[in-house]
């Protein structure tokens, strides 16, 4: 028997919220299958990726995470895994969460849903160690939860999707590698810039259940990483102006770039934006919504 998982590419932070704040994209992602192998290891027998990934049971994200599930389990099958990237890696879409969610997706469908799929984030926050570093929760849990999910204590609040609502991604063709990108980010902060942010993040929460769109416009904001950040992204500032300017809520560093997303009302608004980034970038980068 074999079994597919798919997850799909990510939004992490979301402007307001480092860390503790994701959105799922809803046409790209990774496929993991899974098959029993008779023997008392994993194997990894197939990757297809643009960018090179490991082969190495230890250090590939998706038998780092089927590791610490089959740990977890008294009779643990081991096996084959097939990995098929929809995206690339190093792009700020959680490419290593999509594949992380997928592998934990399939296998525990193949063990017979032994956890629960929020029982399944920590596990899938073991990929996220192995590729990154860093066990952050806000690209996992949106790819296995779906929608838009905030990460209280590392446990997932959903939170309701205004109607009309898209998020569209851009990527610059260029790889920022995601430890260096944490690497450049202060960990020393005024209280002035923290108060601002809180205050965002609480509005952006509250703009959401109120489907108040003026509301979420001006609050998306990010004091924290976005200065430090955005001096990785070629024409940043060009495309910030571009995107509210062709009526976006907001546009930002998608997780730690340098892909970068807008959040739009509707769809003939999110399209207008692809166009303007793609002037720009004159074809050159990738979009997704
Ligand atoms: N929240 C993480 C960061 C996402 O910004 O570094 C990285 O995928």
């Amino acid at each position: 028997e074999t079994v597919c998982g798919f997850a799909p590419a990510t939004i992490a932070n979301v402007n307001v919220g480092f860390d503790v704040l994701g959105i799922s994209l809803s046409t790209v992602g990774d496929r993991v299958e899974v098959t029993p192998n008779g023997t008392q290891q994993n194997k990894i027998t197939f990757i297809e990726s643009a960018t090179p990934l490991p082969y190495a049971v230890e250090k590939n994200s998706c038998t780092v995470v089927i590791a610490a599930m089959q740990a977890q389990l008294e009779n643990p099958l081991y096996v084959d895994v097939r990995i098929r990237k929809g995206f690339a890696s190093g792009s700020g879409l959680g490419s290593s969460s999509a594949s992380s969610a997928a592998a934990a997706f399939a296998y525990n469908t193949l063990m017979g849903n032994p956890f629960s799929l929020e029982e399944l984030l920590p596990f899938a926050a073991e990929g996220e160690r192995a590729a990154c570093g860093s066990a952050h929760y806000d690209n996992v849990s949106p790819a296995i939860l779906g929608g838009i999910v905030l990460l209280y204590q590392n446990k997932p609040i959903r939170l309701p999707l205004p109607k009309g609502l898209h998020a569209v991604s851009f990527f610059p063709n260029i790889e920022v590698n995601t430890a260096s990108a944490r690497s450049i980010v202060s960990r020393h902060v005024s209280l002035d810039i923290v108060s601002k942010q809180v205050s965002a993040m609480g509005a952006f929460v509250s703009g959401l259940y109120q489907e108040n769109y003026d509301l979420l416009r001006k609050a998306t904001k990010d004091f924290l990483v976005e200065p430090s950040r955005k001096i990785l992204i070629p024409y940043f500032d060009e495309m910030k102006e571009a995107t509210l300017a062709a009526g976006g809520i907001t546009f930002g560093i998608s997780g730690s770039g340098p892909s970068v997303f807008a959040l739009a009302e509707s769809h003939t608004v999110a399209e207008h934006i692809l166009a303007e980034l793609h002037k720009i970038y004159a074809g050159q980068g990738i979009e997704t919504l």
